[in-house]
């Protein structure tokens, strides 16, 4: 550093104080605890669910868990678990990941015939010394472990699939009727962060095609000692920007959620000419119970629940009005 000006240039550009710290550490006599926030209107219920876990001072990882089975078990939400958009072919394939305040992580990507792949990907943490497993494999330990196969395919999913591919409805939506994933973070009494992510991706993607919600720091990312992020929307544009480790990264740095999530998609935008096609959502928690989010386009929310009760939130865009 050469001189007082530069640091305190610096130190205003990161949040840092006189101290040295930035405003979220030394805010720390101030978190507010317990408190779970997710993706989208289906964050409602799966909140409810997670927080049963939270309230009754279970850890994170237990209602990050519970919570997102909620929206894998709903044939109603189109986009993750049971119901879920097939592919092109017709098949539902389904990525998942979840990651504790150990910087424990497991993760499954197209995997098909299991109704609750957050629970598989669990298991992939807890009882295998890999990270990630797709396809078959995934299947194979999965049924290994006990979880019973059943097909994912609603008649409503199989109906509007037939007529995607007569061609009534080519081109799926980026924002409202395809919007994916469900990413929740929360914070336990303890203080410790996790979280999980789980979709049946995008609609009649091609066959095989995998998206951010099990890529680790692409959809979701946790560091218990700075804060937690997950995405949603087109999750090809998460994976070349790795995402939600940038958004965690930026809170490291000092920003507060909002801000991290907001620089994340102004990143995006910096960098992927065709951004504007797209639909990205970020959702931030940071260790001291704030959360923030940001996306491209206006329509992104989010559900948040702490002891004050639940909200549903609009997220600020960058090509929308400010919220
Ligand atoms: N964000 C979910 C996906 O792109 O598959």
């Amino acid at each position: 550093m050469h001189n007082r000006r530069e640091f305190l240039k610096l130190s205003a550009l990161l949040g840092l104080a006189a101290s040295g710290l930035p405003q979220w550490a030394k805010a720390s006599a101030k978190v507010s605890k317990p408190v779970v926030v997710s993706t989208w209107e289906h964050g409602q219920p799966a909140n409810a669910a997670a927080w049963q876990v939270l309230s009754a001072q279970g850890s994170a990882l237990d209602a990050v868990e519970a919570g997102v089975r909620v929206p894998e078990a709903d044939p109603l939400v189109r986009t993750v678990g049971l119901g879920g958009y097939p592919d092109a072919s017709g098949k539902v394939t389904l990525d998942a990941c979840i990651m504790d305040h150990q910087m424990n992580c497991g993760a499954v990507a197209c995997l098909q015939d299991i109704k609750h792949p957050i629970s598989v990907a669990r298991k992939v943490m807890e009882q295998t010394p890999h990270v990630l497993l797709v396809g078959e494999g995934a299947k194979a330990f999965a049924l290994e472990q006990g979880f019973t196969e059943e097909n994912l395919l609603t008649s409503q999913a199989k109906a509007d699939w037939l007529a995607w591919r007569e061609g009534q409805k080519a081109t799926p939506q980026i924002n409202i009727e395809n919007h994916d994933t469900i990413g929740m973070l929360a914070l336990d009494t303890m203080g410790n962060l996790s979280g999980a992510c789980t979709t049946s991706g995008a609609a009649y993607k091609l066959p095989g095609r995998v998206g951010d919600s099990p890529i680790i720091g692409a959809g979701l990312y946790v560091d218990n000692q700075v804060g937690a992020a997950t995405a949603t929307g087109m999750g090809e544009l998460m994976i070349k920007t790795v995402g939600c480790h940038l958004v965690v990264e930026l809170m490291a740095q000092g920003l507060t959620p909002q801000q991290a999530c907001q620089k994340a998609v102004e990143r995006i935008a910096a960098r992927l000419g065709d951004y504007q096609a797209y639909q990205v959502g970020f959702l931030a928690l940071n260790k001291q119970g704030q959360s923030g989010a940001f996306c491209i386009h206006p329509g992104f929310n989010y559900a948040l629940q702490d002891n004050s009760g639940s909200k549903l939130l609009d997220s600020a865009s960058l090509l929308g009005a400010k919220v």
